[in-house]
């Protein structure tokens, strides 16, 4: 039954931490109200602090983005609280395995597809039917550097993003004419716990960047917003950047990196 009739509805997968939650607070700045997805459902409750702080609405669901089932219900969670859904940021991602392929644990090799690009998908295929019955929807699958340059003992990671950037094009082909719009976004260095373990393994290049090029997250999630209330239709089934100058100068966000 529907709770609380809400304008524009957003749902995050992972914004517990780190990204997904400077997501789902920016989207709440922004006037949505957020479902919060979390596969920890206790480990929600900063991310709904710091959105009830700010006077936004948001409602915790648990989605682990490698259960189907699970997914679809994050989705449905959405409809039955809010009363529709307008956007979907798929964020949830994992850095491990991070060695070489040859060493590679078969199962932490198939964790991290299942999770990068099997949970994108999950989320893709419970949304896009919701989407098409209200006349629209906006996708957001949170991309890397990683889908388009190979990077040492990032084997399942780099080939995990670079499917998604290849699911982000062909969902975008098939849903346009839906009014739904599929983007994918890179969100550059972020100062995360992902990065965190990056930095302490040393496993390749990415290890090395100085501390100062690590962003804030609010700065991609300010790029992710506002690429979702202004949805372009001439850049949907592209994996953006947010090195990409003229993406910002596209957004008015021009000085946002600093
Ligand atoms: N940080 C960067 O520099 C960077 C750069 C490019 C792209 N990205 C992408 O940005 C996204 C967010 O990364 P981050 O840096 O914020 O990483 P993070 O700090 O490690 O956070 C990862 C998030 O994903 C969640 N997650 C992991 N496995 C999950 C599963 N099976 N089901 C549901 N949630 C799951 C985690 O939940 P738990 O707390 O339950 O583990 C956590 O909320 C990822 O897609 C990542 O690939 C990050």
């Amino acid at each position: 039954m529907t709770q609380h009739r809400a304008a524009k509805v957003a749902a995050v997968t992972g914004a517990n931490r780190g990204l997904g939650r400077a997501i789902a607070v920016e989207l709440a700045r922004e006037g949505y109200a957020v479902v919060v997805g979390s596969r920890t459902l206790a480990n929600a409750s900063k991310t709904l602090e710091e959105i009830k702080s700010l006077g936004g609405e948001a409602v915790a669901a648990p989605c682990d983005v490698t259960e189907y089932a699970q997914v679809e219900q994050f989705v449905a969670k959405a409809i039955d609280h809010f009363g529709r859904l307008d956007v979907l940021i798929n964020n949830a991602g994992i850095i491990e395995p991070m060695t070489l392929l040859h060493q590679s644990e078969p199962a932490a090799w198939e964790l991290s597809i299942k999770t990068n690009l099997l949970g994108v998908y999950y989320g893709c295929r419970a949304v896009v039917p919701h989407f098409e019955a209200q006349g629209g929807g906006i996708i957001v699958n949170i991309s890397s550097g990683a889908a388009h340059r190979p990077r040492l003992r990032w084997s399942a990671y780099c080939s995990s993003k670079a499917g998604v950037a290849m699911l982000t094009q062909c969902l975008a082909l098939e849903t346009q004419a839906m009014g739904i719009r599929v983007y994918g976004f890179q969100p550059a260095v972020v100062n995360t716990d992902m990065q965190r373990k990056i930095r302490s393994r040393r496993v390749n290049e990415v290890s090395d960047l100085p501390a100062d090029q690590l962003l804030d997250p609010a700065i991609p999630a300010k790029v992710v917003v506002r690429l979702c209330q202004l949805a372009p239709e001439d850049l949907n089934g592209q994996d953006l950047t947010i090195r990409d100058p003229s993406l910002l100068r596209r957004l008015g966000l021009e000085g946002v990196m600093g």
